[in-house]
């Protein structure tokens, strides 16, 4: 079953289409890969669909119904929440405290939320850093913190904007070993990421999107084998 629904959206700023008569669905499940150039309109189609910009044009429609019109604080509690391409903790909170911000959308419980929090602390795998000042972390830790902070709203899809942006290979592969984990736990990912090799190895299917349309859809192995996609945007080698 679809569990998310992108219909004919597009949005615009002034003259600009950042999103062009955009349509895809995603499967239960699934891990969708998000490509494409530099202002190719991803983060705002992220926008689109999680309530922080309306869509000008078009429908999002989540588990059956839809969302247009609602705000991101409703959008998370129904389920659907997404990581910033610039990550911006609370700074001078705790790691732990940054994570219950995110559980709060489910309990008023504080005691509660530390529970919850703690525990997507671990599944990120910064249990060591629990009590630290989110200030203080370095970027690899920062993006496992942003990730850990939507993990505690409990999603059922989970919107990832460059979470391996400015990352070392080390550091993105401890992302990518995280998402196939939260794949395991049930949770369907959407995943814009520039780094070819790591979304040719995460992804069930890939969207392309270029100067606002959407130029292919496919599998990964389509995708990176598609003349015009070569062209737009990946290069011959
Ligand atoms: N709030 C806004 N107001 C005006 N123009 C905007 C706004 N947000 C985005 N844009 C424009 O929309 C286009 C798409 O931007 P977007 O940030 O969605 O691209 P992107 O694919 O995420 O790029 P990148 O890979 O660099 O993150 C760009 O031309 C951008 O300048
Ligand atoms: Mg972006």
């Amino acid at each position: 079953m679809a569990i998310l629904e992108i219909k004919h959206v597009s949005k615009f700023f002034g003259g600009l289409a950042a999103n062009s008569d955009i349509s895809f669905h995603l499967e239960q499940g699934m891990i969708m890969g998000l490509i494409g150039p530099n202002g190719a309109g991803k983060t705002t189609l992220f926008n689109c669909i999680t309530g922080y910009y309306p869509p000008s044009k078009g429908e999002i429609v989540f588990n059956g119904r839809s969302m247009n019109g609602l705000q991101p604080d409703t959008v998370c509690k129904r389920g659907m929440v997404r990581t910033w391409q610039k990550v911006r903790p609370l700074a001078k909170m705790s790691v732990v405290d940054n994570v219950m911000v995110g559980a709060l959308c489910r309990t008023n419980s504080l005691k509660k939320a530390r529970e919850m929090a703690m525990e997507q602390v671990k599944v990120v795998k910064l249990e060591h850093r629990a009590d630290f000042l989110a200030g203080g972390l370095p970027i690899g830790e920062r993006k496992k913190l942003e990730v850990a902070r939507v993990l505690a709203t409990k999603p059922k899809l989970l919107l990832l904007d460059e979470v391996m942006g400015g990352l070392n290979p080390a550091e993105s592969e401890e992302i990518i070993q995280l998402i196939l984990d939260i794949r395991k736990l049930g949770i369907t990912q959407m995943v814009i990421e520039h780094d070819m090799k790591a979304i040719m190895r995460i992804s069930d299917r890939v969207v392309v999107l270029c100067s606002g349309e959407k130029l292919a859809e496919g599998s990964p192995q389509e995708i990176v084998n598609n003349p015009e996609v070569i062209t737009a945007y990946l290069g011959s080698e």
